[in-house]
């Protein structure tokens, strides 16, 4: 079965991410689906916005840690060359060049931060939670920070990214990362992209390569400083220790 699921509607796409036993987190498969279903839209007419949301209660939990583990292994080749799907899930709304509205519940964490700050709109459950833990495994959130900046600015960015701190819907709203909270976020969204399907596609296209300038160059920065990441030992033991479920003692290497 595959992990991403689409509905097609009155010109709105919904896309429900589905991996639940790893709380949806962007493993190799459903990053590949998400992405393939991100490039099929794109290039479809008849959708003018598309929604991000989850078929399970929870939005997505960030990168698979467990394929970190094997990420460890890898060359900064062999990473350089497997990056453009790791990578480009993490900037969705680039691919798309639509609107993009994501309705949250339950956490979004880590690339799922990303994938919430890549959407021009956000609604959110009152009880979802965000944040990017990365820090406390031994990496940081390297490609999805422009669009963190951009969404919350730089100083908000730096102090949740060096905290690792998760925080509620309220501080995200006051913060700028969610724009409504309510307690059915995918029906809000859903209205929200039935007012964007009344305005004009040329228009819309027009307002994604204004958003859209500018960030391909630092993003691909980011994802090279990713690679040197995946090469230090503190990424070894923050990874083992959150699947043994233990405090890292980092080496600083
Ligand atoms: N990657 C891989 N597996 C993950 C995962 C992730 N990002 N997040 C959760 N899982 C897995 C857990 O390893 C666990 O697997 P198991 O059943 O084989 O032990 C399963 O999903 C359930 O996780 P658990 O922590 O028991 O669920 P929870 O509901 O108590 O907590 C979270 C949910 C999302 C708060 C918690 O799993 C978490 O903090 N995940 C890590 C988030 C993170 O650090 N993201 C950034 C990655 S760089």
């Amino acid at each position: 079965m595959s992990k991403v699921n689409v509905e097609i509607e009155n010109n709105v796409a919904i896309v429900y991410m589905n991996n639940p036993e790893k709380r949806n987190a962007l493993d190799e498969e459903m990053s590949k689906d998400l992405l393939d279903n991100i490039k099929a839209l794109s290039k479809d007419d008849s959708v003018y916005s598309v929604i991000l949301t989850s078929s399970n209660d929870i939005f997505c939990a960030g990168a698979d840690i467990k394929e970190f583990a094997e990420g460890i292994e890898l060359t900064a080749l062999e990473h350089y060359l497997k990056k453009s799907i790791d990578v480009d899930v993490l900037r969705i709304v680039d691919i798309l060049n639509k609107p993009l509205i994501a309705a949250v519940s339950g956490y979004a964490l880590g690339g799922g931060f990303g994938l919430v700050s890549n959407a021009h709109i956000v609604v959110s459950h009152p009880n979802t939670r965000f944040g990017m833990p990365e820090i406390n495994i031994g990496i940081l959130p390297y490609v999805i920070f422009p669009y963190v900046k951009k969404a919350i600015g730089e100083r908000n960015a730096t102090v949740l990214t060096l905290t690792g701190k998760v925080i509620d819907a309220q501080e995200a709203y006051r913060i700028g990362l969610v724009h409504y909270i309510e307690d059915n976020p995918l029906e809000k969204a859903k209205d929200i992209a039935s007012k964007i399907a009344s305005k004009s596609p040329m228009v819309l296209k027009l307002l994604m390569d204004c958003l859209n300038a500018d960030r391909a160059h630092e993003s691909d920065y980011l994802a090279l400083l990713r690679i040197v990441n995946f090469s230090a030992k503190d990424l070894k033991i923050g990874v083992e220790s959150f699947l043994n479920k233990k405090k890292p003692q980092w080496q600083g290497k």
